[in-house]
């Protein structure tokens, strides 16, 4: 409700600039709405003529949408294309061989730069490498890397040949990476001996074989490492191989797989209501045809730009924004391995001056640490740094509330880059409700209008439309050719969670709550209406959190919710009921760390509760329901006005304000 009220206050207005509306793909509202018009008319033929004029087809498609099977829905089915091939060859061709793909900077300020003739040779001969261990076409590979230039060429050789990739962020656990390796059954893993991030090495090889030594992953034939650091690894010969020895022997050149437009391009996990990850599975022609479109729409990608996307690899961000997108377009970009503050917060923005960046894309996490870095220390502020290079910025992850957007727009963009503040989701495969830079006029804290030929809506829970103005459920009222193709291992999880009955089993449910303004019906994302948190642009499943916590021998039972928090959007606050009697003080605080540590070790640093709070029970009601609602209030710090006379148990409440 704050963000509603936030959003309906905010009057300020931002037109696009006029030189930047003059050279941009999409000039001014009229040629925006001009494709939203042919999107309405004819919905195949829209399609179809991106499809035809984005994407080289090895065989043409013959048909556009097949929705017999909805909600499985195909796109340019009988097509036959390769992705890398799409994302390579065809500069080679195109006479930019010579052009340089990635500017890579290490943790440490290293650069490297790459060509695209040097990145398609390293990507072919790693898929030569996956070949001769008989990794084919359909084959799942795991890749949990650091941010590389090798990681790309990872998930562009599973392309080449046709296997399907699952990327594992680099921060979860050996218990997240095992489940996720037995779930996905795959042949092989591809890592790298450590990464280096804020001047520390961190492993991950010998994550990888704690991963392996927890059982049930016999369908892994190979661990194939790449050398970073040369740090000390165990090393199982055979069994595991060096990137650096399997590519040696390698050709230069690698007749691509020619698949079919629905071959599944890869599988990303990410958290839902429940205790278990879902590997949503993408596409390969449809999500490719999204993520070269939406460069050049959102990001109005021209051929000398030098575009930089913050996001890991690990990330649905880093795979349409950095692995496929950029490359589909034959762009420029900054790769960067470490983190914003090292070796000091201006580490961004002494890399956009040094490497004269044109385009910046980020999370509002980032942004809002990084300005209270700036005020604590002038000597990073922005202002110390020839920004003058950028002429368009991005955010994406989370809302960005209008503070925090002023700040990127007068002290990043100098009031003169517009901002696109891109909604989307791992399930979308790109961007779906965002600014047009050369077109739509901004509203801080708003992501505007739906992208030409996305039918989003808002929806009450009968599935009815409801007016602008009025906050409601987010859907999605036609297929896309990026959107979500299954649950892999799980097509019913797939049809019950995207599609609900109660919706009529047509429309995407995205799982966020939004609103549209009464005037201009921009939209405004007010947040999931599910139980996923957001914590730093980061999806988090509280089901997954709590089962972390209840599998820990000393709990009996646990309840997490996410209360606002200024850096990172949402944090997490568990609330514990041990086995033995509710601890206090010092001991309190003791167990309160080896619970966060005990999550971090199953899920991964990144889903460690920010407080724990103990009880002798939790709030429930006479048939034993959790009150949530109440959890919420209390993690805020907020004194309880509502009626509780359902609540069984009101004296609890008093033990669970105090936070460790
Ligand atoms: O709640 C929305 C929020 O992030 C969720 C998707 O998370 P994930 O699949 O991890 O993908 C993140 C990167 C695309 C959404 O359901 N979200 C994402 N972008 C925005 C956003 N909320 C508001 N504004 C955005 N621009």
């Amino acid at each position: 409700m704050a963000n509603i009220e936030t959003f309906a206050q905010e009057t300020r207005i931002f037109p696009p600039p006029a030189a930047f509306a003059k050279t941009a793909a999409i000039s001014g509202m009229d040629a925006y709405n001009a494709l939203c018009a042919e999107a309405n008319s004819d919905y195949d033929g829209f399609w179809g003529r991106l499809a035809r004029e984005q994407l080289t087809w090895h065989k043409p498609f013959t048909k556009v949408l097949d929705e017999t099977d909805a909600p499985f829905y195909k796109w340019f089915e009988d097509g036959l294309l390769n992705v890398s091939y799409n994302c390579l060859d065809v500069h080679l061709q195109n006479g930019n061989a010579d052009k340089v793909a990635i500017v890579f900077e290490s943790d440490g300020g290293d650069v490297v730069k790459v060509t695209y003739q040097q990145l398609y040779e390293k990507v072919c001969r790693f898929a030569n490498g996956l070949k001769s261990l008989g990794i084919k076409k359909g084959d799942r590979v795991v890749i949990y890397m650091p941010m590389s230039v090798e990681g790309v060429v990872a998930m562009q050789a599973c392309a080449r040949i046709g296997a399907t990739h699952s990327v594992v962020f680099g921060g979860f656990s050996a218990k997240s990476l095992q489940e996720r390796i037995i779930d996905a059954g795959a042949v092989a893993v591809i890592t790298s001996d450590e990464q280096v991030r804020g001047g520390k090495r961190l492993p991950l090889k010998s994550i990888v074989d704690e991963a392996l030594a927890l059982g049930g992953c016999d369908c892994i034939k190979n661990v194939i490492v790449y050398q970073r650091t040369g740090g000390n690894v165990t090393f199982n010969p055979g069994f595991d191989l060096w990137m650096h020895e399997l590519v040696a022997n390698q050709a230069a050149d690698c007749e691509p797989e020619w698949v079919s437009a629905e071959h599944p391009l890869f599988i990303l996990y990410t958290s839902g209501s429940t205790g278990t990850p879902k590997g949503v599975q993408h596409s390969s022609a449809g999500y490719l045809l999204w993520a070269a479109l939406t460069m050049k729409w959102t990001f109005d990608i021209k051929p000398d730009d030098v575009y930089w996307c913050t996001a890991d690899i690990g990330w649905i961000t880093g795979h349409t924004y950095i692995a496929y997108g950029p490359t589909a377009v034959g762009a420029t970009q900054i790769i960067f391995e470490g983190i914003p503050t090292f070796p000091n917060a201006g580490r961004f923005w002494d890399m956009i001056q040094r490497h004269k960046a044109t385009i910046f894309y980020t999370a509002p996490t980032a942004i809002r640490s990084l300005i209270k870095a700036a005020d604590a220390d002038e000597k990073i502020h922005p202002s110390q740094y020839d920004l003058t290079s950028l002429r368009l910025l991005g955010s994406v992850g989370e809302p960005i509330n209008p503070e925090a957007w002023m700040w990127y727009h007068k002290h990043i963009g100098a009031e003169r880059c517009p901002i696109v503040d891109t909604f989307w989701q791992t399930e979308t495969g790109g961007h779906m409700i965002t600014p047009l830079p050369g077109a739509t006029p901004l509203v801080p804290g708003s992501c505007t209008l739906p992208l030409p030929g996305i039918q989003a809506a808002i929806v009450d829970e009968t599935g009815h439309d409801l007016p602008n103005g009025q906050g409601g459920i987010l859907v999605v009222k036609r297929p896309w050719p990026a959107m979500v193709r299954t649950i892999w291992n799980n097509p019913e999880r797939f049809k019950s969670t995207y599609f609900p009955p109660e919706f009529g089993g047509n429309l995407y449910l995205a799982g966020d709550g939004a609103v549209r303004n009464k005037d201009t019906g921009y939209f405004t994302i007010t947040g999931r209406i599910d139980d996923v948190l957001n914590v730093s642009g980061h999806r988090m499943g509280t089901m997954e959190i709590e089962s972390a916590l209840v599998a820990n021998p000393m709990v009996a039972e646990a309840a997490v919710v996410g209360r606002p928090d200024d850096t990172t959007g949402e944090a997490i606050c568990a609330f514990v009921v041990l086995k033995r009697s509710r601890p206090t003080g010092d001991e309190a605080k003791q167990i309160a760390k080896e619970l966060r540590d005990w999550v971090a070790k199953e899920i991964g640093p990144i889903a460690k509760p920010k407080e724990i709070r103990f009880g002798d029970n939790l709030p429930k009601t006479r048939s034993g329901k959790i009150m949530r609602r109440l959890l919420r209030i209390l993690a805020k710090g907020e004194e309880i006005t509502q009626d509780i006379s359902t609540l069984e148990n009101p004296g609890i409440l008093d033990q669970l304000k105090e936070a460790q």
